[in-house]
C-alpha cells in the first residue's frame, strides 16, 4: 500500500474527497492529516472519516524538527499540500525530493505567489476580465506555487460569471481531477 499524507490549514474539501477516493482502493491510502490551524474543519472531517490528524505550530514546522520526525516515521510515498497556506520548510523539502506536491486554483504561472490563495484568485480572474482559468498541480519547492507543473486542466469564465461561480467551477475541477492525479503519480 502506497501511504499519501496531507496538509490542510482550512476547510478540506478536497482533504475529504482524497480520503474517500482512496477507501477503495487497494494500492493506496491516506493515513495522516497534518495541519497547521487546531479550529480547522478538517479536523472535524478527518475525525468523522477515522483518519489520523494532528495539529502542530509554526515553531514545530519551521524550527525544530519536530514536525519532520513525525513526518519521517509515517514514511509517506507522496505528502500532498490540500488548501496549506504556510510556506512548506526547506529542511523538510529536502528529505522528501519529488514527493511533495500542491493543488493551486489557477493556471500557474498566473494567479500564484504569496497571498494568491482562495477567492483573492477568483476575484482577481473576474477583475482582469480573464475568460479562462483552471487548476494546476504541481510539486513544491521552497517558492511558492513555483514548482514543476504537472497537471493543469482549463475552465471557461462567461462575462456573466462572479467570483463565486468561478470558485465552484474550480471547486468541480480540484474534485474531478486531484484524485486521479494522485493516483497516477502514484502509479508511476
Ligand atoms: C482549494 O481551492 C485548493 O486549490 C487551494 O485551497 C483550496 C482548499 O480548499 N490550494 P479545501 O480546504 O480543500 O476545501
Amino acid at each position: 500500500m502506497k501511504r499519501i499524507v496531507i496538509f490542510a490549514s482550512g476547510s478540506g474539501s478536497n482533504a475529504e474527497n482524497l480520503i474517500k477516493f482512496f477507501l477503495d482502493s487497494d494500492h493506496a491510502s491516506v493515513i495522516q492529516i497534518f495541519c497547521n490551524n487546531p479550529h480547522a474543519k478538517v479536523l472535524d472531517r478527518a475525525k468523522r472519516l477515522g483518519v489520523s490528524a494532528l495539529s502542530f505550530n509554526r515553531v514545530a514546522f519551521t524550527k525544530t524538527d519536530d514536525v519532520l520526525d513525525i513526518l519521517k516515521a509515517t514514511e509517506p510515498d507522496l505528502i500532498v499540500l490540500a488548501g496549506f497556506l504556510w510556506k512548506f520548510p526547506e529542511h523538510i523539502l529536502k528529505c522528501f525530493e519529488n514527493k511533495v506536491i500542491n493543488i493551486h486554483p489557477a493556471l500557474l504561472p498566473k494567479y500564484g505567489g504569496k497571498g494568491m490563495y482562495g477567492m483573492n484568485v477568483h476575484n482577481a480572474i473576474i477583475q482582469n476580465n480573464e475568460s479562462e482559468t483552471g487548476i494546476t498541480i504541481h510539486y513544491v519547492n521552497e517558492n511558492y506555487d513555483e514548482g514543476a507543473i504537472i497537471f493543469q486542466v482549463t475552465c471557461q469564465v462567461s462575462k456573466q460569471d462572479t467570483a463565486e461561480d468561478v470558485a465552484a467551477k474550480i471547486h468541480k475541477l480540484e474534485m474531478e481531477y486531484f484524485p486521479k492525479v494522485v493516483e497516477q503519480l502514484l502509479n508511476e
